[in-house]
């Protein structure tokens, strides 16, 4: 199977990359300049050649990876002529994979490939292929290829079916930029009583690490600590007049996260249903 790759960039290249690595063919490479394509290739292998329109490395594939900003894809699929047995596949979160239904209309399979990791820099992305996960959306017959494909490199695939997207990669969210969010606003809250954001962080970060190992070991709900999962009532009234006291905002974010987190000591069930009621009053 010949793969090639039509947009140069960070994915592009670590994807190229762990593909070589596997063993697949990664055949050929066409970007919006020379030096990203160049890029490519180098990281896979002498048989990779650098195309300078993205037709020719369509025409020269049997498996198409167009790793360009979301915004372009559609364009891009739209403008490339395709054909029978052909299989192409973006690499977005949030796009919709309908977007490459031109593709499919000329008898090209098409789907989606979206790693679940962070690209800044493909030099530290690569050795993090391995062990994280890739959501996949595909039709039946190209769905096992991209298995295959993505087991090869060691994603842990991953099926997404149809018209998801929005709310799969909104989730997404949940696991990595809103984790910063969080540690803004704590950072924020002892910001106003001196304490600076490197200090801060020193202090927060392992208790955010402590978190995460306990809930890859127990599950969300087993891993609960703090007042909401002990069913104290009176530590969490004070932080909601405390926080009050500090801006409506604040007191509001607490309280939304406060009623998820109940949510998460129902599920563990150390409580009784009326610990759960005082902790529910003391939100106010
Ligand atoms: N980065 C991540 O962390 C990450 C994670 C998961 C999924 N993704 C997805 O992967 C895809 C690519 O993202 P990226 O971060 O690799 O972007 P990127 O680093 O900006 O790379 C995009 C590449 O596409 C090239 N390009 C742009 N428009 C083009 C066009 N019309 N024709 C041909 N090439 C074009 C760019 O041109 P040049 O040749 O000028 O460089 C660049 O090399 C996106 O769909 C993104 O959502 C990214």
């Amino acid at each position: 199977m010949k793969i090639a790759f039509v947009g140069a960039g960070r994915l592009g290249q670590t994807l190229a990359a762990a593909f070589f690595e596997a063993g697949w063919a990664v055949t050929g490479v066409a970007s919006r300049s020379a030096g990203s394509s160049d890029l490519l290739a180098k990281a896979a292998g002498a048989g990779c050649t650098v195309y300078r329109h993205p037709q020719e490395a369509v025409d020269a594939a049997d498996l198409v990876f167009l790793t360009v900003p979301d915004d372009a894809i559609q364009s891009l699929a739209s403008g490339l002529r395709w054909r029978q047995g052909q299989s192409v596949v973006h690499c977005s979160g949030a796009t919709e994979v309908s977007v490459l239904a031109q593709a499919q209309e000329q008898g090209a399979q098409i789907g989606g490939f979206h790693p679940l990791q962070l690209f800044a820099d493909p030099v530290l992305a690569l050795p993090r292929v391995a062990g994280s996960s890739v959501a996949i959306e595909a039709c039946e017959a190209l769905l096992p290829t991209l298995t295959q494909l993505a087991e090869s490199v060691g994603y842990r695939p991953i099926t997404l079916p149809p018209g998801v997207r929005g709310r799969y990669h909104a989730a997404t969210n949940y696991s990595a930029s809103f984790l910063l969010s969080l540690l803004r606003e704590a950072c924020d809250l002892w910001n106003a009583f001196g304490v600076d954001d490197k200090t801060a962080l020193a202090a927060l970060l392992p208790l955010a690490h402590g978190t995460l190992d306990a809930a890859e070991a127990r599950g969300l709900a087993g891993a609960l600590s703090g007042p909401i999962s002990r069913g104290d009532a009176g530590v969490v009234r004070r932080h909601v007049t405390d926080l009050a006291a500090t801006s409506a905002d604040a007191v509001e974010f607490y309280r939304t996260m406060a009623r998820r987190q109940i949510l998460l000591a129902k599920e563990n069930g150390r409580l009784s249903p009326d610990d759960i009621a005082r902790v529910e009053a003391s939100l106010g």
